[in-house]
């Protein structure tokens, strides 16, 4: 092992040694694994508790820890946030500007889920639709999902952490689509929430230099209408200001010699919304 690994950067970065992938790779798999199994929960007329229910059962099932429940005072396994609801969507609260926390006819829904499993952290989140979505709905879920992946694709050894939010926000706004400002990505690995802040937006060449070794989540959040958003009274649900709809996708990843691993594929291909559904 190089002895280079198994450090804290001067950015205050952590670098994992190469056995430490597969700890990650496990536990990112049973991440992707219940957002798989949730799939098929989402649909109108359901609640937001039972989903959150359900993947509350398939975390204990599974034997591994959800890393939420008494995380600050946060008591469930799942965030779940519905339409312009940017994320921290609270299951089974009412869903905001509703009397309910029912799912309606085209909604749409991250659910944002992270497990401990062996004491590695795996956090994911993807979108999902309940029934048939507006054209514009999908086109935000299409972009959103889009600009992760070119988050992804900017991660190697040498970038910044600036070339990956440039990436990001370079997408999104050619779609004139707007980058949540005021939440980011994070360090992860044994600990759920660690240096560096991911952001989805920046200048290329800015930021910290990327190194073989570093595990962190990329989770933009992007808004059809403006990026400024405002945290309910409840302290967690964040939405946007204007009311505007909002889309996140999120993996966890390390870097590798040659660019990234990501660690929450989706193991059944169900990533994205729209795949592995029948046409
Ligand atoms: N999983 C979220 C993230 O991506 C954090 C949720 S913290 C909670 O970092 F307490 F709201 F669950
Ligand atoms: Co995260
Ligand atoms: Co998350």
């Amino acid at each position: 092992m190089d002895e280079t690994r198994g450090r804290i950067t001067r950015d205050g970065i952590r670098i994992y040694e190469d056995g430490d992938f597969a700890g990650m790779a496990a536990a990112g798999r049973v991440a992707a694994e219940i957002l798989d199994a949730v799939a098929a929960q989402v649909r109108p007329g359901c609640t937001t508790e039972a989903l959150d229910d359900f993947i509350t059962a398939e975390v204990e099932r599974r034997g591994v820890i959800s890393a939420t429940i008494g995380y600050k005072g946060y008591r469930h396994a799942s965030c779940i946030s519905v339409n312009h609801v940017v994320c921290h969507g609270i299951p089974g609260a009412k869903i905001p500007g509703r009397s309910s926390s029912s799912v309606l006819e085209g909604d749409i829904l991250n659910i944002d889920v992270t497990v401990i499993v062996d004491g590695w952290f795996g956090d994911s989140s993807r979108m999902y639709i309940a029934g048939t979505p507006k054209p514009f709905a999908l086109r935000l879920i299409q972009v959103t999902h889009d600009a992760l992946m070119k988050g992804i694709e900017a991660v190697r050894p040498g970038a910044t952490f600036g070339d990956i939010g440039h990436a990001i926000q370079a997408h999104v706004e050619a779609h004139r689509m707007s980058v949540v400002r005021d939440f980011c990505g994070h360090g992860l690995g044994r600990v759920f929430h660690a240096p560096p802040n991911v952001l989805h937006y920046g200048r290329p060449g800015s930021g910290a230099v990327l190194e073989e070794g570093m595990f962190f989540t990329i989770e933009p959040m992007v808004n059809l209408g403006r990026p400024e958003t405002k945290v309910l009274a409840d302290d967690w649900t964040a939405i946007t200001r204007d009311k505007s709809l909002s889309a996140q996708f999120e993996h966890s990843v390390g870097v590798t010699a040659t660019g990234a691993q990501i660690f929450t594929l989706s193991p059944a291909g169900l990533f994205h919304p729209t795949w592995g559904q029948a046409a």
